[in-house]
């Protein structure tokens, strides 16, 4: 990292680069009127919904609504950070990074985690040093060895050795207060000390590959067996797992994942050759962490031990499935047999065998209503009736589609009962409709500017009445109209950078490719007539105001002026 990328810079990249031949050379497009089009890269379908827009140098798909400008793309589809991403783009593009030096401008936050991601990089690397020559790294290098860890796996998980001792760290990187933000010190009795010693390190990296926190066990078998590091601002345990990096570093697009429990199964499978696990950290499930998976892949296998814990673990993973399972992903569930996790199963039966236990993993429609009707007798009412009780919620969560139909069919034909069906209807729906409905006026206008960049000329010269405009959003909607006008940004790519990271951004993304059948030449007429039925509106609706409260309470001299003027106009 070597510096600012100034913002100028990444405006000029934008114009310099273009999105179709950038996306063309990752997920080849077919040209289909003004767009392109493909299968889309982020989710499993049949038939291209993944639209590529080169006037707007942005693309969207309208299958599962990612979108975004180009830097977004190779952010998402390679996986790389923001930085990366500008740099992927100045290589294409044959230019140098004018990284900015100074850093006082630099905002604090951003300086923080950058400086936390540093350090907990170096601790790693330190960790990896004392495995091979601490003076004591027999007794880790045993360890491992006695698990039957290969040096080779140790080496891709960068797994290390904490030695004994209270003030290790602290000497070596002379900053007790960063040490402790990045969760490596514990405070007690007015000391600070390692929070690890005497165990094996397992870093913990994000996709893109820093190093953001750590897992890590003991020798023998004192307890706590595990120990993680704390919540930190680097990292948020409930929304990463362990070993994604290292899995997509080998195959960016994996037909499956298999999530399991430990650390532990994660190397081992991988030493197996099963090199397609990962592990929640030691939490249960969340569908931020589902999330993240299924932006990879579109099957995920909940794999559990075979104990009551993992049993229990598997029936709670339901409510995050539920809430992120849609059509187009997939999850089994594995749960092993008692006594075993993936790790002693693997060397007690071998990577073939259990790569049919993969194979044969229970579908998460099968699992969930085998799991409920085990303790059910569905040939009574009162079984039937809990039946439908249990069932209902998790149904509730699922996006209408086909499969909630399905289940909600299923349940119909195990319960014989007819009323759950209507659950349908009062089913909040997915997110994602407005490919049939019509946008709101405020939104369309929005739209319309966002799309035809050019109409902020059209506002110069006719420059909007705020002071007249009501709507629900009216302040998000200014804001964006007056950045527009006051930027000119050169595309949409370029406005949507503008907002990267904000709360605007989703919403812009959608607008710019909101379906508005126009042609070309009305798209103007259309832009200023919606702005005038906005003033009109905004203006009924002020007048019907002054006029209740004429009726009522009476108006003040300057209210009668204003609803004088209102009645003339
Ligand atoms: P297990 O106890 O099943 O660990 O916990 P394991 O991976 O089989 O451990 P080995 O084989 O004895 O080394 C599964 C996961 O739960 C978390 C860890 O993430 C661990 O990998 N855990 C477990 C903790 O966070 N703390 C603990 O004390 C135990
Ligand atoms: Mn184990």
């Amino acid at each position: 990292m070597s510096g600012r990328i100034p913002r100028q810079f990444i405006d000029d990249l934008l114009v310099r680069v273009d999105i179709v031949d950038i996306i063309d050379s990752h997920v080849p497009l077919k040209k289909t009127g003004s767009n392109y089009i493909a299968r889309c890269p982020f989710h499993n379908e049949k038939s291209p919904s993944f639209n590529v827009s080169r006037n707007k140098q942005f693309y969207h798909c309208f299958g599962c609504g990612v979108g975004g400008n180009v830097i977004t793309f190779l952010i998402e589809f390679n996986h790389l950070s923001f930085v990366e991403a500008i740099e992927e783009l100045a290589t294409a593009a044959g230019v140098e990074i004018p990284y900015e030096h100074s850093t006082f401008n630099e905002p604090q936050a951003k300086n923080k985690l950058l400086d936390l991601q540093q350090l907990t990089a170096q601790i790693a690397t330190f960790y990896i040093e004392q495995l091979k020559q601490h003076p004591h790294k027999k007794i880790a290098v045993d360890y491992l060895k006695g698990r039957g860890i290969q040096g080779t796996i140790a080496r891709d998980f960068m797994v290390g050795y904490a030695p004994d001792g209270w003030q290790i760290l602290a000497p070596l990187f002379d900053n007790i207060e960063l040490l402790c933000e990045a969760g490596m010190l514990a405070f007690k009795n007015e000391q600070y000390y390692d929070r690890f010693r005497q165990r094996i390190m397992f870093p913990i990296r994000n996709k893109r590959g820093h190093v953001i926190g750590f897992g890590g066990r003991v020798l023998d078998d004192s307890q706590p067996k595990y120990l993680n590091s704390p919540e930190t601002p680097l990292f948020h345990k409930s929304n990463e797992v362990y070993g994604l990096y290292e899995l997509l570093k080998k195959n960016s697009r994996p037909s499956r994942i298999l999530l399991v429990e430990g650390y532990m199964d994660v190397i081992m499978l991988a030493q197996f050759g099963i090199d397609y696990g990962v592990a929640a950290l030691g939490t249960n499930l969340t569908a931020t962490q589902l999330q993240l998976l299924f932006r990879s892949t579109p099957e995920v296998i909940l794999c559990f031990d075979g104990d009551k814990a993992g049993q229990d673990a598997a029936w709670k993973s339901m409510d995050a499935v539920f809430s992120v399972l849609n059509d187009n992903r997939q999850v089994r569930v594995l749960i092993l047999p008692p006594a075993h996790d993936p790790d002693s199963l693997l060397r007690a039966e071998g990577a073939e065998a259990f790569t049919q236990r993969i194979e044969h993993a229970e579908m998460v429609s099968a699992y969930f209503f085998n799991h409920l009707t085990a303790t059910l007798d569905l040939t009574t009412i009162e079984g039937r009736a809990k039946l439908a009780h249990q069932a209902k919620p998790y149904l509730f969560k699922l996006v209408n589609g086909h499969f909630k139909k399905l289940m909600l069919a299923k349940l119909k034909e195990l319960t014989e009962l007819d009323v759950v069906i209507p659950a349908l209807e009062n089913t909040p729906s997915p997110p994602r409709t407005e490919k049939n409905e019509r946008p709101s006026l405020p939104r369309l206008t929005l739209a319309l500017l966002v799309q035809n960049l050019s109409l902020s000329e059209k506002l110069a010269k006719n420059p909007i009445d705020w002071q007249a405009l009501d709507f629900s959003g009216i302040e998000t909607f200014k804001a964006i109209v007056q950045k527009i006008c006051a930027e000119k940004p050169a595309t949409t790519a370029h406005l949507l950078e503008h907002y990267r990271g904000q709360k605007e951004e989703k919403m812009l993304n959608t607008l710019a490719f909101l379906p508005i059948p126009l042609p070309e030449e009305s798209v103007e007429a259309e832009f200023m007539g919606a702005l005038n039925q906005l003033l009109a509106q905004a203006k009924q609706t002020r007048l019907e105001k002054l006029l209740v409260q004429e009726n009522t309470v009476g108006l003040n001299d300057s209210e009668k002026e204003i609803l004088r003027h209102l009645l003339l106009r």
